[in-house]
């Protein structure tokens, strides 16, 4: 018997090739050019620990795990939401994910959009749920899916895909402004945000992708039953300057270059969190080294997202880069931990911290006085 073709599902196809085609020039791009902050940083460079010289600690017993989501995890760390739903993209949630199921941290997925358009990209995704049974493993979806009407199945099945322990909600305005196909119609989003949070088989986390949370935002985000924040503040990967380079309308690419550097940065956005979310803070956003993430929990995240660096380390077809980098940055935060004299993740949050520089400003703006933490006890 001849099949035929709805309309209806050509389009639906038609959406889903140009979600996937898109995804893919994403990866492209953040391989091939330099898509970093320009003029802003994330603020970590600012922010130092009191060196303890006589620290009496074994550095080995110093204990880095961490609960997040209802999972234990082996290192403060998760690889944040990038890829699924085309050929490469499998491969990158092959490797990415046996990486997190082997050090046992979290893994995050890019937007399951493209797996609710068409059936076939979903086993880009669902590799992650077959190779990391145990560790935390989070959903993803988009505020534009959102307000076009993803329903309460849709959302069981994006769960459902991974066997997600949670789901986040990615807020990427910027970004989508700078598309000629972006969601810039938003309205009514808190509004289902709300709705679909109440009705989730799992806790959600409120996602940005690289320009942070503002107070008003973190208000909005505890008023609508998030359960966790992550921050993706500025300073890292920039999505104006990604999409910039990909549009090929002038007007895109010009306004991409504008808002370049647009947002808080990663270390301001943390502790406006930290100030008055009760839920769980993933603090990210131009996270580099173990250094910075020791620097996150001690601000006030329970656990520090990185993304760019996890794309580079899995280009090469091969898990051992990425198994490489986690125990490089795991040993910097142990040695951060045995520096302060912290025996575990727990002490690190309380140490003292100096903040200097332009977040010392930022944070005076704000009505924070930095003393606040070169003041807490050593
Ligand atoms: C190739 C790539 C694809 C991404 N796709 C998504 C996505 O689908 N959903 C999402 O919430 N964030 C996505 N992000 C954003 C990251 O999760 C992160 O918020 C952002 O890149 C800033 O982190 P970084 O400075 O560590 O790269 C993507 C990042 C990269 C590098």
């Amino acid at each position: 018997m001849e099949s035929k073709t709805s309309p209806h599902e050509i389009d639906e196809k038609k959406e889903a090739t140009i979600t996937s085609e898109r995804k893919l020039a994403h990866l492209q791009i953040c391989l091939e050019h330099d898509v970093q902050g320009r003029s802003i940083t994330t603020g970590l460079e600012d922010i130092s620990f009191v060196h303890h010289a006589t620290t009496d600690l074994n550095m080995k017993d110093i204990d880095l795990s961490v609960d997040i989501f209802g999972k234990k995890l082996r290192l403060p760390m998760i690889i944040s939401g990038m890829t699924g739903g085309h050929a490469f993209a499998q491969q990158l949630n092959d490797y990415l994910s046996q990486v997190a199921e082997k050090t046992q941290i979290g893994m995050g997925v890019g937007s399951q959009r493209a797996a609710l358009e068409d059936a076939q990209a979903r086993e880009s995704f669902e590799i992650v749920k077959n190779n990391a049974p145990t560790t935390l493993k989070i959903g993803n979806i988009g505020a534009g899916q959102i307000v076009d009407g993803l329903t309460s199945t849709d959302l069981k099945n994006i769960v459902s895909m991974i066997n997600a322990d949670a789901v986040a909600f990615h807020f990427n305005p910027l970004q989508e402004s700078i598309q000629p196909e972006g969601d810039t119609n938003l309205h009514g989003l808190i509004d289902r945000v709300s709705q679909l949070i109440n009705v989730s088989p799992t806790p959600i986390i409120a996602k940005e992708v690289g320009s942070g949370f503002s107070r008003f935002d973190i208000d909005r985000i505890m008023k609508s039953g998030f359960a966790g924040i992550d921050i993706q503040g500025v300073g890292g990967t920039s999505w104006a300057g990604v999409e910039s380079i990909r549009a090929e309308v002038p007007k895109y690419k010009k306004t991409g270059e504008v808002f370049w550097d647009w947002g808080l940065p990663t270390v301001i956005s943390t502790i406006l969190a930290k100030e008055s979310f009760s839920g769980h803070i993933i603090g990210s956003g131009g996270v580099r080294n173990g250094l910075e993430v020791a620097k996150l929990l001690a601000l006030g995240a329970d656990a520090a997202g990185m993304a760019i660096p996890f794309l580079f380390t899995a280009q090469d077809h091969s898990i051992e880069k990425s198994l490489k980098y986690i125990e490089e940055i795991a040993y910097e935060i142990r040695l951060a931990c045995f520096l302060t004299g912290s025996q575990n993740i727990e002490e690190l949050k309380s140490v003292p911290l100096i903040i200097s520089g332009k977040t010392a400003e930022l944070l005076r703006a704000f009505g924070i006085d930095p003393r606040e933490y070169s003041s807490r006890p050593n």
